[in-house]
């Protein structure tokens, strides 16, 4: 059950309030995109790893790679302005179109390799598939009506990686593009054309790291691990 991962790390990482791409910040003794990285490369059915990177950073890419070696050999891919245009030029870099094609924010560096392996499954049978998770909080939409509280039990939080056979991900993008229309992932673009995603239950600890104190959790997952707290 072989795959394509495109791993975005193309971003500015804002919210962050670091100063600059937060997939360069240091949690535990590695860069935060090299955690992420070192899942797929050492997961088997992982065939072809892409990093889209942003065109500036490339050179700082390289030397990260140079410092923290990979098993496998990455292709290397300039970014674009939005996470959608990232996608897209990793898309257009793929070699095999035959694999499914995964999609996964650099900036979640703890998605665990048996949910990729069930998520491969999943692609190869449904063509359209993420991890997903459960909305814990109670959730209210707020509008020129009023409040309203959504029905908890049909809500999921969309995580990645998000896994699609090659043709499908790469038509979806391509009418999102002509309409220029922009999603906020991957699946949505999917959703437009009317074919259906399959959700596989993702895992709570699969967080994106997006605001500072998220980098707290990410410390604190990681000594937890180290100290066998956590599997
Ligand atoms: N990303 C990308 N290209 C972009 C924008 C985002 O490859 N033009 C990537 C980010 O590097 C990140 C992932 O998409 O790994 C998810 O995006 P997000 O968490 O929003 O990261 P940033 O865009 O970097 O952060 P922010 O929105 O706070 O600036
Ligand atoms: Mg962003």
């Amino acid at each position: 059950k072989k795959y394509t991962a495109i791993i975005l790390a193309a971003g500015q990482g804002k919210r962050m309030l670091a100063g600059r791409n937060k997939q360069f910040l240091k949690i535990g003794d590695q860069p935060l995109i090299c955690h992420t990285l070192s899942v797929f490369d050492q997961d088997e059915w992982c065939e072809e790893l892409i990093i889209v990177t942003n065109e500036r950073e490339r050179s700082q890419m390289e030397e990260l790679l140079k410092k923290y070696p990979l098993r496998q050999s990455v292709h290397l891919v300039d970014g674009g302005a939005e996470r959608q245009d990232s996608v897209f030029a990793g898309l257009e870099a793929v070699r095999n179109r035959e694999l499914p094609v995964f999609i996964h924010d650099g900036a979640r560096p703890f998605v665990p390799q048996e949910l990729l392996h069930e998520l491969s499954v999943t692609a190869y049978e449904k063509k359209a598939a993420l991890l997903a998770v459960p909305v814990t909080d109670t959730i209210k939409q707020k509008s020129d009506h009023g409040l309203d509280t959504l029905d908890r039990s049909t809500l999921w939080a969309a995580q990645t990686p998000q896994a699609f056979s090659y043709d499908l991900i790469y038509e979806a993008h391509e009418r999102a593009r002509k309409s220029r229309y922009y999603g906020t992932d991957d699946a949505s673009l999917v959703e437009r054309l009317d074919k259906d995603v399959a959700i596989v239950k993702g895992s709570y600890d699969n967080i994106k790291l997006t605001t500072p104190e998220d980098l707290h959790k990410a410390q604190a997952y990681l000594s937890n691990q180290r100290n066998g707290k956590v599997e």
